[in-house]
């Protein structure tokens, strides 16, 4: 193991040496692949007289500068990498490595899955496949010939464009790729193996004709058809919003089954986890649909956002993945609905990034320090990163938010660059000095607003007062406030908005304010009556509010702002909840406006169904100092129970008028429908009557969508066990050979809030279909046990020593995967003494672990840190 360094921004220097060139000749076979390598060196700082080049995990079998051979006095080796002598202004290196994917279980560099040979190099995998310059902002022309087993390898891909094949004696074929266009080591990849492919072709707007294609197992050809689409769509997307075309003649997509993440955005060569490509309407779900649209869409975005310019250096993060994410965001609601969108992708961000930023391994999106760049790819650099975008898409709207873009482009094009460079081009069209605005970038925490209004009748004027409470950092240390847009509606009596006229406040356009005092008093003139008010709306800014004084039934009923619709109902239901567990009786005035929504037959069913969504027990915890799991997960029983006995009749009917078992199509109307009505079945289901649970066992039956089968089953698997054992050994069954449902399976079943999930786990560890090298497998049943909040803060404790045995475990073969896993204690510093007690006896216990990896120490030791 290397030893744990931290890497600090402020120590970013160019690189001494770049390279221009260079040129990859890989030998495929079972065992072991020979990688001969040969760089142009261009010597960058004048007075370097060596270059270090990293690499790990392989073995160096000959070295060469310029013409000579290099024995082992004639160059150093270190801990990750060697250090040759170089004084020259040019040079050119030749090294050949030897490397073992079939041991490699880490899935960084060059891997088998299955049977397939693939790779990921981002962030650091490079220098596991050769010794290299291996930093994001040393861009280079790529090269790579591909030799392999004609009959094991039918399929080799690589970067670019296909120039040459060739077939070789001892069944061997070669393949020769070439990408023009420079790129970082990071992007680089190439795949090998028996794969099936579906083609297509897309026409630029300029004319030019792409070829496309998606590998992936032989037998799941019919499964791409969706992710084929989607990815046409984002082609064209990124033509009509951002004027961007695709540059290469060919892009493919191949769909690998182990994978670490979603997916990768190499050039002209993505590789993705086969969750995002894989689907049918008989085996995923409506989620998995968007899933997939989403991210294809993200990797063929990052072409320009990420790929054609890249970071200069890994604390840069966010300028490609915040960004990418943003336009991901705006391309799903552009095929799909915008509300809705905007409604996931903010219950996300509160569910993971806001936890995030509450916790120990809080950072800002442009971190300032790491140990392990691999535990950056967070939810606060994608998903906060990405509100961070949208704010300054608010500031600037739509036109100019397009012209600093086309900036960004025009100048950085082929450069890595850094976040300042983005805020540069948005810097040119913003009517606003965004000095302040950049807190987003090095602040961590969630801030807070609290904010109150007084309405003075006789003047006709309404005060809002506004105060910015800024959390401390993780080390305690004061920050300032920030600089956002802030979206507000002042609505009448009739459900519409006012017109705002304000003497102090700055307003960008109607409904929405540019803050940046930690103490606003914003007065509002010529308002004829006590307005209600509407904040944030649509999420203008990543804030917590505290107010009051919101009317949310009569937001919920009439906010023309949807998202504040949803907001109200969301908060209602967390203060009804929460008075519950303060010992009150349940507020019937929430109960009466969950019936006006439930009753409302113009809603569109997808709304509907997010308006009739009770908080998860995650949303409870987030805002508990201690956690008590048991309050949450009863008082919301409760609440379901209450609100399905006072509407069952309702619901009954609602179900039957919009159930369709036999429409299995993904129209916004079909996926509106399916939604709500399990939406509606969820409730019933809590009251344990033998006719819905009967109901709910022929829905499983019926229906001929996974979403759906998949609904009934998991009701059935928390509310009527007795007929869950019964859908559940039919549904393993059916799908046991596919991977991705029995992914789904786990999941379930570790997810579940019965009894005895920690027994079940560890007895389907031993079950033929799992397999703790697949990360997917991991994820579905341990990561799902581990986020399941019931089983794992379980107050016997073993719910935490059984994580920490799979942490440790999987941290012996995939570091990434077990760093993951161990954020499941992020909870260590809001357990009751008892909890605590237990759960840090587990964590020291992975802490003193020998030969624990940098991933896992870094984030165990920021969690036992607090
Ligand atoms: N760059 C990938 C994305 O966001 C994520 C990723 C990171 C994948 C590291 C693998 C390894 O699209
Ligand atoms: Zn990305």
């Amino acid at each position: 193991m290397k030893q744990p360094q931290t890497i600090h921004f402020r120590d970013y220097q160019q690189s001494d040496f770049t390279i221009t060139s260079c040129l990859l000749e890989f030998i495929i076979d079972n065992g072991s692949t020979r990688v001969d390598n040969v760089m142009t060196i261009v010597r960058q700082n004048l007075n370097a007289k060596e270059i270090h080049l990293d690499g790990e995990m392989m073995d160096l079998e000959l070295l060469w500068l310029n013409d000579v051979l290099l024995n082992e006095e004639m160059y150093r080796r270190e801990e990750d990498g060697i250090v040759i002598p170089l004084d020259a202004d040019t040079a050119q290196i030749r090294v050949i490595t030897r490397i073992y994917p079939d041991e490699n279980t880490a899935l960084e560099g060059l891997y088998r899955s299955g049977g397939i040979w693939c790779t990921q190099n981002e962030p650091e995998g490079f220098r596991r496949i050769t010794y290299f310059i291996d930093r994001p902002d040393v861009m280079c022309t790529f090269t790579t010939k591909i030799i392999a087993n004609k009959a094991m390898c039918p399929i080799v891909l690589g970067n670019g464009n296909l120039v040459g094949t060739a077939t070789l004696e001892n069944g061997k074929h070669l393949a020769i790729w070439d990408d023009p266009i420079p790129k970082p080591s990071y992007l680089f990849a190439l795949v090998a193996g028996d794969l099936g492919s579906i083609h297509d072709v897309f026409i630029t707007m300029s004319g030019k004709k792409v070829d496309l294609a998606i590998y992936c197992d032989r037998g799941n050809e019919e499964k791409c058809h969706h992710a084929m689409r989607s990815l046409k769509k984002s082609m064209a997307w990124d033509e009509e919003t951002y004027g961007r075309e695709y540059d290469l003649d060919v892009y493919n997509i191949v769909a690998v089954d182990s994978f670490n993440m979603g997916a990768m955005e190499n050039k002209g060569l993505n590789i993705f986890n086969s969750h995002y490509v894989l689907a049918d309407e008989t085996s995923a779900t409506d989620g998995d649909f968007m899933g997939i649209e989403s991210v294809i869409a993200h990797e063929y975005f990052h072409n320009w956002t990420g790929n054609r310019i890249t970071c200069r250096n890994w604390f840069e993060l966010t300028l490609k993945e915040g960004l990418t994410v943003f336009r991901d965001q705006c391309f799903s609601a552009d095929m799909n609905s915008r509300l809705n969108q905007r409604i996931d992708d903010v219950k996300s961000l509160r569910e993971r990034q806001f936890v995030e930023d509450a916790g120990p391994t809080a950072h800002p999106i442009k971190p300032q320090q790491f140990i392990e760049i691999n535990n950056f790819y967070t939810a606060t650099v994608y998903e906060k990163g990405a509100e961070v975008i949208r704010m300054l898409h608010t500031l600037l709207g739509e036109d100019k938010f397009r012209r600093a873009m086309d900036m960004y482009f025009d100048h950085f094009d082929g450069k890595a660059v850094g976040t300042e460079e983005f805020l540069w081009a948005m810097q040119t069209q913003s009517p606003i000095d965004l000095t302040q605005f950049k807190r987003w970038y090095s602040q961590e925490r969630t801030p807070t607003l609290k904010i109150s209004s007084h309405y003075d009748e006789v003047g006709q004027r309404l005060t809002l007062k506004i105060v910015q409470s800024i959390p401390k950092d993780t080390h305690g240390r004061e920050q300032l406030p920030y600089a956002f847009p802030f979206g507000i509606g002042l609505v009448d009596g009739y459900g519409s908005d006012m017109i705002l006229k304000s003497p102090n406040a700055m307003l960008l356009h109607e409904g929405v304010l540019w803050i940046e005092n930690g103490v606003s008093e914003l007065i509002f003139e010529e308002i004829t009556m006590a307005p209600r008010l509407s904040l944030n709306r649509n999420f203008s800014a990543p804030v917590k509010i505290e107010c009051a004084q919101i009317d949310y039934p009569f937001l919920m009923a009439h906010d023309t702002d949807g998202f504040n619709r949803y907001e109200a109902s969301h908060v209602y239901a967390i203060e009804t909840l929460e008075s519950m567990m303060r010992g009150e009786a349940i507020n019937p005035l929430f109960i009466e406006a969950f019936g006006v929504i439930l009753n409302d037959a113009s809603l569109e069913m997808m709304f509907k169904a997010q308006l009739l969504t009770l908080p998860s027990i995650n949303t409870m915890m987030q805002r508990q100092e201690i956690l008590d799991v048991e309050a949450v997960h009863t008082s919301l029983e409760v609440l379901k129970k209450h609100l399905a006995h006072t509407y069952k009749e309702i619901l009954i009917r609602e179900i039957s008028a919009i159930y369709e078992p036999k429409n299995s199509a993904i129209d916004a109307l079909s996926m509106g429908r399916r939604a709500l009505s399990n939406r509606c079945l969820g409730l019933l289901m809590s009251l344990e009557s033998d006719p819905i649970s009967m109901m709910c066992l022929n829905r499983y039956r019926e229906s001929v969508n996974m979403s759906s089968r998949l609904a009934a089953l998991d009701l059935l698997e928390i509310y009527a066990p007795h007929l869950a054992v019964e859908a559940l050994n039919d549904f393993y069954h059916q799908h046991r050979d596919q991977t991705l449902l029995m992914n789904k399976y786990f999941s379930l079943l570790a997810s579940s809030y019965r009894g005895g999930v920690l027994e079940r786990v560890k007895e389907l560890q031993a079950d033929e279909v799992y397999d703790n090298k697949v990360p997917n497998l991991v994820r579905a049943l341990i990561g799902s046990f581990a986020r399941n909040p019931v089983a794992f803060y379980d107050e016997s404790g073993k719910g935490f020593a059984f994580v920490a045995d799979k942490v440790i475990e999987i941290d012996g073969f995939n570091p990434q995967i077990a760093s993951g896993l161990v954020g499941a204690f992020k909870n260590y510093g809001r357990l009751t003494i008892d909890q605590k007690t237990k759960m840090g006896i587990e964590l020291e216990r992975i802490k003193n672990h020998p030969n624990l990896s940098n991933n896992v120490r870094e984030i165990v030791e920021k969690i036992l840190a607090v």
